[in-house]
């Protein structure tokens, strides 16, 4: 078995149409949606980079533009704040780019499904393990604890082989999630024997949700390249890391934190409450009026 001693590149499939969102993406990528002031990419570039991942690589799509220009360098804007003297604006401007990051963009040209957004950033991953973020999935590390991917990535070192992030879901949910079953081989983390896309509740062998969180290894594009398509003609990611259970093996992993499903509009407003009230500068503002306000 090979000895990956450690992640340095992130997959961000961000070519989807984002339908759930309409009219609010019908111009803009879902994932430039703010949660109080940061775009979701961000929150999720911010997630890999406290991961120990430098080099970033989006898979693109039409009306994608924003994703580039969010983390090009905009020198019109930063010599504005410069010359009026915001000093701080322009610091902030400027962390959103910084100097040991690595920013890669390959275009998908067709839909044709998370596995096929994944397969286009092949070229640039190469032969290294990788981490894929979905960037709908807004994930929260525990209070003053490790984000997601740097707990996944701890995971990754010690088992060698994919890891993918899970979470308990209501029965009733599983119709909504990939859903793994297998052996537990410790606190958080189960050998995964099976792997089922969006069962129904009684055909759901456990309750363990895959979230939008994985760590690949490269072996996974082969598997992914060779299957034929899946549910609805698109190249499914989960098909692909099915086919890994055998040799080299899959793990999830049980997370430590809270996921908001930011596609869908209330997942999108519950991040946007509680990230709200626990902003620095808006949240105890925003707690009042919330107090105040008569339902
Ligand atoms: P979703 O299933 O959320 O699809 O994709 P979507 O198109 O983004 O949103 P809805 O359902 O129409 O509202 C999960 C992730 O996979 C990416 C999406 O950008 C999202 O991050 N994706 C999906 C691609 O990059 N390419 C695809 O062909 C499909």
């Amino acid at each position: 078995m090979k000895n990956f001693t450690n992640v340095n590149k992130a997959v961000f499939p961000v070519a989807g149409l984002g339908t759930r969102f309409l009219p609010a993406t019908k111009a803009q990528p879902k994932e430039m949606l703010p949660v109080v002031d940061k775009p979701l990419i961000q929150y999720a570039v911010e997630e890999a980079y406290d991961a120990g991942i430098r080099h970033m690589i989006f898979v693109t799509g039409r009306n994608k533009r924003a994703i580039e220009d969010h983390f090009d360098t905009a020198y019109e804007l930063e010599s504005e704040l410069e010359a009026s003297g915001k000093a701080e604006l322009l610091a902030l401007v400027r962390s959103l780019s910084p100097s040991d990051m690595n920013c890669s963009f390959v275009r998908q040209p067709r839909s044709l499904g998370l596995g096929h957004a994944v397969l286009c950033a092949r070229h640039i991953v190469r032969n290294d393990p990788f981490a894929v973020l979905l960037a709908d999935d807004l994930m929260c590390g525990p209070d003053s604890g490790k984000g997601v991917l740097t707990q996944m990535v701890d995971v990754f070192k010690e088992v060698q082989t994919s890891v993918l992030a899970v979470q308990e879901v209501p029965p009733e949910h599983t119709k909504r999630y990939g859903i793994v079953a297998g052996d537990k081989v410790g606190d958080r983390l189960v050998k995964v024997k099976q792997m089922i896309e969006k069962p129904s509740p009684d055909k759901a062998p456990s309750r363990l949700g895959v979230a939008g969180r994985y760590v690949l290894t490269p072996d996974v594009f082969d598997r992914i390249a060779n299957q034929p398509r899946g549910a609805g003609g698109e190249i499914q990611l989960t098909d692909g890391i099915a086919q890994q259970m055998g040799d080299p093996g899959v793990h999830a992993y049980l997370y430590e934190g809270k996921r908001y499903d930011c596609g869908s509009k209330d997942g999108f407003l519950e991040a946007t409450v509680e990230f709200a009230l626990k902003h620095q500068e808006v949240g105890p503002a925003f707690r009042e009026y919330l107090q105040a306000l008569k339902f």
